[in-house]
Order: C-alpha cells, then sequence, then structure tokens
C-alpha cells in the first residue's frame, strides 16, 4: 500500500516536474516576427506575368538624397543606367509627388540614428505608391535603427535575400545560348588569358580604420603566409585609378581579388564580387552574404570554408600553381556572358523589381501589400533555418583574428545570439 502511494506521488512529481519546465516556451516577439517575415516573402514570390502594357516610363521619385547626392535625369547619379534609361524617370523633385509610382528613402540619407530629428515625410500617400527603403550599408555600422520608422516603409531594397528587393547573379549575367568554350582550359584563348596573370592577389581598398570584419588583419595573415598581395587605394601604395578602369587593369595582371566586406553580418555583401567577376578574376570573398545567390556555382573561393588562414594560403598556391584547377573556377563563364556594366545591369534590375511588383499591385495581387511593423527588429534579426528562431545578424568579432569557420558558427549555430 505504502509503496503504491510512494509510487503514486513520484509518478505525480515527475508530471508536475514536466510540466513547469518543459512548457513549450514562449516564442519572443522577434522570433513571431521574423517567421512571419518569412512567410510573407515565400509567400509573394509570385511569378510575373503583367496584364497591363508599360505604356508609360515608370517614374521614381527620390525622397532623401542619394549617398549626399540629389538624383535626376540630366545629371549621373546612376551614371551607368543606359539599359533601361527609356522605361525610366528618375527625379528627386519633391513637386512630382502627385505623379510618382514609387517612393525611395535612402536609409544613409536620414537621420537614422536616436537623436529625434523629426523627419518630414511625404504628407500625402497613396496606398498604391510603396514606399521603398533602401539599406546599402551593414547594420553594424548604423545600428541605432529608430523606432519611429516602424510601420511607415512598404518594401525594402538591400543585399539581404529576405527583402522584396535584392539582385542575384541571375540579373546580372546573360544567358548564353551555346556554350562558350575559349574558357575550357587549353583553348587558345584560355592559354592568353593565364598567361597575362604574372600576378596573384589584388586587394583594393579605401575606408582602412575602423572597419569592424578586421579584414586588414586577414590581409597581414595572408601575406605573412607567403601570399603576393597587392593592396591599391588609400590602405595600400599602389593606385590603379578609378572605378571600372581600375578594375580592367588589375584583371589582367592579377588571378584573384579580394572582396572582403567591411562588416560580417548574415546577407550582408556589396558590389566587391562583381569587381573581380565582371573583370575575370577569382573572388576571395570574407563576410556572410549568401554567395549561392550572388555568384554563379563555382566561381568565388569564401574565406569561411576554412578552419585557419594558413589552409586558406595553401590552396591559394594551389590554384596558383596548377592552371587545370584554377580555369575551372571560370568554366560559369561558358555559360553566362557579360554584357554592358555591373552598375547600368544592377540598378536596371532593381528599377524593374520596383516596377513590376508595383504593377502587379495595381493588378490586385495582396500578397505583396505589406508594410514593415517591426522594422527595428528586422534590421537587427534574420530568421535562422537552423534553430528556427530570430538570431543577430552580425558577428561579435575578437581583436586578433578568428578561425574563419567559427566566425560563421558564431552567426548560424550559436543559439545565445537569438531570441
Ligand atoms: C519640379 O517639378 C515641378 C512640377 O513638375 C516643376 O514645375 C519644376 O520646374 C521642377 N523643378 C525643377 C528644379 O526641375
Ligand atoms: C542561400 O540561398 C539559397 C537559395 O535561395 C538557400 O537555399 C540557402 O538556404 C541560403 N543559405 C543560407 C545560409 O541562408
Ligand atoms: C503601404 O503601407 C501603407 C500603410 O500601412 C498601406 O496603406 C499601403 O496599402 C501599403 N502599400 C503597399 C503597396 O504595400
Amino acid at each position: 500500500m505504502r509503496n503504491r502511494r510512494l509510487l503514486f506521488q513520484f509518478v505525480l512529481f515527475i508530471i508536475l516536474w514536466y510540466a513547469i519546465f518543459h512548457r513549450p516556451k514562449p516564442q519572443s516577439l522577434e522570433t513571431v516576427v521574423m517567421t512571419k517575415h518569412r512567410n510573407y516573402v515565400e509567400n509573394s514570390r509570385i511569378e510575373i506575368h503583367l496584364k497591363r502594357e508599360l505604356e508609360k516610363p515608370f517614374k521614381l521619385l527620390f525622397w532623401t538624397r542619394w549617398y549626399d547626392n540629389l538624383v535626376s535625369d540630366d545629371e549621373n547619379t546612376f551614371k551607368y543606367r543606359n539599359d533601361c534609361r527609356s522605361e525610366f524617370i528618375l527625379t528627386s523633385n519633391r513637386s512630382q509627388l502627385s505623379t510618382a509610382d514609387a517612393i525611395i528613402f535612402s536609409l544613409m540619407d536620414l537621420p537614422w540614428n536616436k537623436r529625434k530629428v523629426d523627419y518630414i515625410f511625404p504628407h500625402h500617400r497613396n496606398p498604391d505608391v510603396p514606399w521603398i527603403l533602401a539599406v546599402t550599408e551593414a547594420s553594424n555600422y548604423y545600428p541605432d535603427m529608430r523606432e519611429d520608422f516602424d510601420g511607415i516603409f512598404n518594401w525594402t531594397w538591400s543585399s539581404r535575400t529576405d527583402s522584396e528587393f535584392h539582385v542575384t547573379y541571375r540579373d546580372l549575367f546573360t544567358k548564353l545560348e551555346t556554350p562558350d568554350e575559349r574558357w575550357l582550359h587549353g583553348s587558345t584563348f584560355s592559354d592568353q588569358f593565364l598567361r597575362q596573370k604574372k600576378k596573384v592577389a589584388a586587394w583594393v581598398a579605401s575606408n582602412c580604420e575602423l572597419v569592424i570584419s578586421n579584414r586588414q588583419q586577414l590581409v597581414n595573415e595572408l601575406s605573412k603566409c607567403g601570399i603576393g598581395i597587392d593592396v591599391y587605394g588609400k590602405c595600400g601604395n599602389k593606385h590603379c585609378g578609378n572605378g571600372i578602369d581600375c578594375f580592367r587593369k588589375l584583371g589582367n595582371k592579377y588571378k584573384f581579388y579580394f572582396a572582403f566586406e567591411n562588416s560580417l553580418c548574415v546577407d550582408y555583401s556589396t558590389e566587391k564580387i562583381y569587381n573581380a567577376l565582371y573583370h575575370g578574376m577569382i573572388p576571395i570573398v570574407y563576410g556572410l552574404g549568401n554567395w549561392s545567390v550572388k555568384a554563379p556555382k563555382g566561381s568565388w573561393i569564401d574565406v569561411m570554408d576554412y578552419k585557419t588562414v594558413e589552409d586558406l594560403a595553401n590552396y591559394i598556391r594551389h590554384l596558383d600553381n596548377d592552371p587545370i584547377s584554377y580555369m575551372k573556377y571560370f568554366e560559369w563563364r561558358m555559360y553566362y556572358g557579360i554584357v554592358g556594366t555591373f552598375d547600368s545591369k544592377y540598378h536596371c534590375s532593381v528599377w524593374k523589381q520596383i516596377r513590376d511588383r508595383t504593377y502587379l499591385v495595381i493588378q490586385g495581387e495582396e500578397r505583396c501589400r505589406h508594410v514593415y511593423d517591426y522594422l527595428k527588429t528586422w534590421y537587427h534579426f534574420f530568421h535562422n533555418p537552423t534553430s528556427g528562431l530570430a538570431c543577430r545578424r552580425c558577428a561579435q568579432l575578437l581583436e586578433q583574428l578568428q578561425n574563419p569557420q567559427e566566425i560563421r558558427d558564431s552567426v548560424h549555430m550559436n543559439e545565445e545570439n537569438c531570441v
């Protein structure tokens, strides 16, 4: 009898203990927000079959400046936009509010930090004219996203794959009808291509101080491991002119190009990888961008795939000495061509995405209607499919250079960064 009572008490205890400590944890607001956002993004990826003829140019009104410049059709803010010039009107003229098709705000040109500066948004809002926030820098460079920007913007344009507008490599290269076999190792063209490349690696950087990713240390370490690196721009002692002319020159001489981002944040990537891909160098990427969205398979080397800098250096040396392995990184060029310039391709792709999604809304596609009610949460977190939680986007780095794989794991695997 007594034994039974003890057993009963024991079972009761276990049940209570289980009920108290194993209750499903209530989800945090961040996780709820980011899960909802992921569902919205997946749900609103809609094949575009525009019914409406695009009879008039689509007008984009820049309500803020763009990197401190006014935007107009005559001035050359987006200087290489010639591919789609006739289809769009770009203006900073606020008097054109009533005829604009979409309105763009650049986060860097807004008073983005906490100091309460009243910002004058357009006084009138047409629900079919989307307000779009362009986020071009990493969130740890502009960390104080204002809470009073919640509930204002409909869509975002950034490098994040959970932004309505982000550019993928498919937008930047032209699919070829027949494979271009010049890019196979052994062709006369590829021999010539390789013969010119007498130098190993180039790095172009103008921002040397206060760089959150410690990329300068990475360059130093690679150099100590015996990799020949020439540093161009303000952070080095070599000069090669401006923009595309510079990259063209580098592309003739160098085998590798360091596409090292200033911040290590999930999905944060810039044009750097394209400076290499457009100009015939293998990009060595250092960042947490989703590179398989950004570049054709097999075209890049990711620093985060290596346990140590020495392993990476050995691999670079191996490719430098083995033309067959080196040329494998250019096999994608058999299937994709480069027409025009990166800037033009990139911006035209964004303008077209904005136009098409706006027309979808006008045609009644309510799945595309949206507003960022929790912009600040979205800005600092990402939905981590591994944990199902909202996790912080940016890696917290140590003073000394870390093992690259560990940096990536610290963001993707460490649930301490998740809420
Ligand atoms: C701005 O747009 C208005 C209305 O279309 C026009 O009257 C005005 O001349 C424009 N201003 C400039 C500086 O172009
Ligand atoms: C990168 O993008 C691909 C294609 O959209 C996706 O399948 C993959 O899960 C993404 N990877 C990460 C780490 O987010
Ligand atoms: C933009 O947000 C506003 C305010 O929430 C909303 O009324 C409007 O329908 C939204 N428009 C689009 C295109 O998402």
